[in-house]
């Protein structure tokens, strides 16, 4: 079939307003806008100003009225306990009723921000739910950050209330939440009024009186009396969520996302870009505590009308590199969306793909792959296995659904290994120089997009419309800065190289490099520490963190490493996967200062690297091929 694409890019950038307000028939509204967007309101502008809506309403209430109260709705599967939980569309909605009830029994109303803290359990999708159903913010913090990071984010977002349950499953271990949560309260300045925890039973925990309460006990009471609590109308405009992701410094960046632009652009990515229909089963192998989650587990397949998967596991070793066929055909997936890292891992286990022929893939027709560049050889042993389309697609916690992609709902363009695809209705996407000059197809540059962002991106950062400016706005005037290198073709398709700034991505998650330092930094034995991505087989990149020693540091061999290490899972979590440390003499600096941690990251992944005409003094990179070599990395 001939692809549309170039038919809707052309109708999109003719009338964008017209685009989109088209696009907002499929969703239900209280209350219609009085401008689709207006260039007046906030940062850039905002889009449905004026109108009122209800996401959980949109997610779950009119498919019950609307023919699919019987449709299965949520699907948990967990690889852990070996346990699938069904729920249909009334099934959700009375689980959601049930929790917006415990929550509003709680002092929860409109605005309130509420955190959730949970592993891959459907209480944590459907707490999202029920805040989205009073009119809630909802702040998500993912399982693996430490107490600290969780901390940072109370003191931030300043919940009323906070979600958790007593425990998390990883393969080699129970994860004791509710030890952390408590810490975490403890480091910060804001308390919340109370604690909802779900008890699991893998791993029971202690409640503290007057401030914790057990979720299962509350829901399970409201739904006994049959509460129920109406959808709240909330401004398209007003916030639906707010989740942190990694800056430059320790400080995350809290992303709000609001809600009739978000559920416009969900809905229309579903059926045009993934080419979903609505009934169908899809599954984002993610976790709800990263933006794939929310987008991709929870609203946006709902929004649709489509079964969601949620699956607790990982892709081998629970229990081998089969399980994600098995979920395939177990639950009927049509389509499945993760990161490069999880095939990666799988094709590490088996390479041969002699799996795969166990499992029933008649329903199955295309893999998406985003969050990380998808290595050519990985796309490749994923079609050649799976004989299915695999469409690598391009976005950020940011945009909230993808800005470049191969739109196989519009029909399918032909595909260019290393390249994520075409900009997205929506996106007008330029690749500058430093300077701000536009390039020319095929030079390498800083990818930007034109303002305003469509539907369902960032307006701004929680309570911080200056850093929002500074971060994205201010560099190149009239662009959102993406901070990613890439270059456009010949044929618009884009090609996303590196970030420029200090963001790693380690196995599809993104981390600041500068976050660790400033750990490192706190060790009394460090004088001076950088932190660098290196490649990594599995996980793409992996950090390491090089230290100076204080003069007159009197310490046994590797001890300061191995605390660096401890120092960093404790305060950052285990998902920063920190596990290297080399001890240097000096750091390579430019003469005005600047630490050279390209040049160290090239020398570490033994890439060509040329001597910075800047640097100090040259002599240290040497020293620095010296330490690294000597510990086996970049020999
Ligand atoms: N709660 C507590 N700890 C967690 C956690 C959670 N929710 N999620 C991860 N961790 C821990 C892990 O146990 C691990 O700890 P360890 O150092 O003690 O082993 C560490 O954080 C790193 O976890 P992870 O990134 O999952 O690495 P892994 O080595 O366990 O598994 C992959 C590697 C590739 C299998 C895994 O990263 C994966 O499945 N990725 C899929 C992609 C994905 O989800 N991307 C998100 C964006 S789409
Ligand atoms: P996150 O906000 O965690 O989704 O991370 C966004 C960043 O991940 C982007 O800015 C890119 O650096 C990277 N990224 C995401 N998807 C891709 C992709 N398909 N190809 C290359 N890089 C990607």
């Amino acid at each position: 079939m001939a692809s549309r694409y170039h038919e809707v890019y052309a109708d999109w950038k003719r009338d964008p307003e017209a685009f989109w307000a088209e696009a907002a028939e499929a969703i239900d509204w209280y209350r219609r806008w009085d401008r689709i967007f207006d260039p007046r309101e906030d940062v850039y502008g905002r889009w449905f100003v004026g109108a009122s809506c209800n996401t959980c309403y949109n997610a779950v209430d009119r498919h019950v009225t609307g023919g699919r109260a019987d449709q299965l709705a949520l699907v948990h599967d967990s690889a852990y306990t070996g346990k699938v939980t069904r729920y249909t569309y009334a099934e959700l909605m009375r689980e959601v009723v049930a929790t917006a009830s415990a929550l509003w029994n709680q002092g929860i109303r409109k605005g309130n921000r509420v955190i959730i803290y949970m592993p891959m359990v459907p209480e944590a999708a459907i707490a999202m739910l029920a805040c989205a159903r009073l009119g809630a913010i909802h702040s998500v913090v993912f399982g693996g950050f430490a107490a600290r990071e969780l901390a940072t984010r109370i003191d931030d977002a300043t919940p009323k209330v906070i979600i958790s349950a007593s425990c998390g499953l990883e393969p080699s271990r129970v994860v004791s939440y509710k030890p952390l949560l408590d810490a975490a309260i403890e480091l910060a300045t804001h308390k919340p009024d109370a604690c909802l925890i779900l008890q699991r039973d893998e791993l029971r925990c202690e409640l503290i009186p007057g401030r914790d309460v057990d979720l299962g006990d509350q829901v399970a009471r409201e739904r006994a009396a049959g509460a129920w609590v109406d959808c709240v109308r909330v401004a398209a405009t007003d916030p639906l969520y707010v989740l942190y992701t990694s800056g430059t410094t320790g400080q995350p960046k809290g992303v709000v996302r609001d809600n009739g632009g978000h559920m416009v652009m969900l809905k229309w990515s579903m059926e045009n870009e993934f080419g979903i229909k609505p009934g169908e089963v899809f599954w984002a192998a993610s976790d709800v505590g990263w933006v794939v989650g929310h987008s991709y587990i929870v609203y946006a397949p709902l929004l649709h009308g489509c079964t969601t998967v949620m699956f607790e596991g990982k892709p081998v070793g629970t229990p081998d590199a089969g399980t994600f066929w098995r979920v395939i055909a177990d639950h009927g997936v049509v389509s499945l969306f993760t990161a490069p890292t999880a095939f990666r891992a799988i094709k590490g286990q088996d390479p041969q793909g002699l799996l795969v022929p166990n499992y029933d893939f008649s329903k199955f027709r295309a893999l998406f792959l985003a969050g990380e560049r998808a290595d050519p050889e990985t796309i490749k042993w994923a079609e050649r296995h799976l004989k299915v389309p695999v469409i690598d697609h391009w976005w950020q916690t940011e945009t909230g659904a993808p800005i470049t992609q191969n739109p196989i709902g519009l029909g399918p363009l032909p595909v260019k290994y290393g390249s994520p695809g075409v900009p997205m209705p929506g996106y007008d996407i330029r690749v500058l120089d430093d300077a701000g000059h536009e390039l020319t197809a095929g030079a390498l540059g800083n990818v930007v997009l034109r303002l305003p962002l469509p539907p369902g991106c960032l307006p701004t950062l929680w309570k911080a419309d200056k850093r929002f400016r500074q971060s994205y706005l201010d560099e190149f005037p009239g662009y959102y800065k993406t901070a990613d290198a890439g270059l456009i073709d010949e044929d618009g398709y884009l090609l996303v190289m590196a970030r420029t700034d200090d963001i790693i991505n380690v196995a599809g998650h993104r981390l600041s490099t500068g976050a660790m330092e400033e750990v490192l930094a706190e060790h009394p034995d460090v004088a001076e520490c950088a932190v660098i991505g290196i490649a990594d087989a599995m996980k793409g990149q992996v950090p390491l963190g090089l230290v100076v020693l204080n003069a007159g540091a009197v310490r046994e061999d590797g001890a300061v490493e191995r605390e660096a290490v401890v120092l960093v899972r404790e305060r950052i979590g285990p998902v920063a996967a920190f596990k290297t440390v080399v001890t240097i003499k000096r750091l390579p600096k430019t003469r005005s200062g600047k630490i050279l941690r390209g040049t160290m990251q090239k020398i570490a992944d033994k890439e060509e690297w040329k001597m910075p005409a800047t640097i100090d003094d040259p002599a240290i990179l040497d020293e620095i091929k010296a330490a690294l070599n000597a510990r086996g990395i970049g020999v």
